[in-house]
């Protein structure tokens, strides 16, 4: 019989059958939290990936089954499934690329700052594993709070000795989707074709449409600018509020991280002119981290671009932007440095 799934720890069977693919090129991925809302269909678009050679899944909770179950697919990636901590390091070792999704989700009346908590430690724990086992990694950082789980990151990096800034980038592509379907609507454009930076970070406020920026070039109305750079901040509360307690965007956050790992992936293959919106280490604002479109290649971040002219709106909500981030980032540094 033939599979391409193994757990950590199983025999006979698993260890004949995580024989590499006919050497075909690949990149090694681990997905942190893969039995959660968005771990599970993330791990499914990944096994669909054609640059993923080498799948591995991580959680707490039920990885074996997540992991069996995916196996199943007919795509090149071998799947291989890792449970609880005594085998994160297994699941870390050798991997070209790390997204976490590992966290508690928002439930409606919270922030995501509310998260911090629960979160922080967890990041924390994960990251501490990435600077031990697989410190060349890109990481990509979903769990939230976004704009202090990734300064937690770096510091849990900086702590180790292996912090590289053009390696750690947190997760915002979901507002960028989301940014281009609102506005695609609004013009009655495919999606497809709408092009929407967003700058900042990923709460509130300090997610900040550039609608003057929009792609291809248009008009909106100062009510359509209001209507839609609200819309945009709100998505994910939106969505928590419509799930009435049973969680946040999962289906559409997959489908967003799995654009942009595959955009971080291109990048590592050496493809050019791959831009995406990510929360970096930045020198853009006088603030550590910002989102803003960046250049991803062969060592992640290769390059990070300015914001371009903002009309009056747009500063006033950068303002207020930055007023919020400065807290979060600060937050999350002091976590790791206390
Ligand atoms: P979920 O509760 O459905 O899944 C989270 C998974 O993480 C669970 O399977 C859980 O067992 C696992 N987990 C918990 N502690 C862990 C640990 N120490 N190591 C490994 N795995 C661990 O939640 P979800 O809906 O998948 O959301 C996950 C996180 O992503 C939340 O923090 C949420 O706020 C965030 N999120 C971010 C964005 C974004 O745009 N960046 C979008 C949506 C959700
Ligand atoms: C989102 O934007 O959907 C996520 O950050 C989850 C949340 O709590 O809103």
């Amino acid at each position: 019989p033939s599979s391409n799934s193994q757990m950590e720890g199983s025999s006979g069977l698993g260890m004949a059958n995580c024989r590499a693919k006919g050497g075909s090129p690949g990149f090694k991925v681990a997905i942190l939290g893969a039995a959660g809302g968005i771990g599970q269909p993330l791990a499914l678009l990944m096994k669909m990936n054609p640059l993923v050679s080498v799948l591995h899944l991580y959680d707490v909770v039920n990885t074996p089954g997540v992991t069996a179950d995916i196996s199943h697919m007919d795509t090149g990636a071998v799947v291989r499934g890792f449970l609880g901590p005594q085998q994160l390091e297994n699941a870390l070792t050798g991997m070209d690329l790390v997204v976490i999704p590992a966290g508690v989700p928002r439930k409606p009346g919270m922030t995501r700052d509310d998260l911090f908590n629960i979160n922080a430690g967890i990041v924390k724990t994960l990251c501490e594993g990435i600077a031990k086992c697989c410190p060349k990694a890109i990481v990509n950082v979903i769990s939230n709070p976004v704009n202090s789980t990734v300064p937690i990151a770096a510091e849990v990096f900086k702590r180790a000795g292996t912090y590289d800034p053009k390696r750690l980038l947190g997760v915002t592509k979901l507002d960028v989707v989301r940014a281009n379907t609102f506005v695609a609507e609004v013009l009655g454009l495919d999606p497809r074709e709408v092009d929407v930076p967003v700058v900042g970070g990923h709460a509130g406020v300090t997610i900040l449409p550039l609608l003057s920026q929009v792609k291809p070039p248009c008009s909106l109305s100062p009510e359509e600018t209001e209507y839609l750079t609200s819309r945009i901040q709100n998505g994910g509360t939106e969505v928590v509020e419509a799930k009435a307690g049973a969680g946040s965007a999962t289906l559409s956050m997959a489908y967003a991280a799995v654009k942009f790992a595959d955009a971080c992936l291109r990048g590592l293959r050496g493809d050019a002119g791959v831009v995406e919106c990510a929360y970096v280490s930045s020198q853009v604002t006088e603030l550590p981290f910002f989102a803003t479109k960046v250049l991803l290649g062969r060592n992640g971040v290769e390059e990070i671009y300015s914001l371009g002219p903002l009309n009056e709106y747009e500063r006033a909500g950068l303002n207020k932007a930055k007023e919020e981030l400065a807290a979060s980032i600060q937050k999350g540094v002091t976590f790791i440095r206390k």
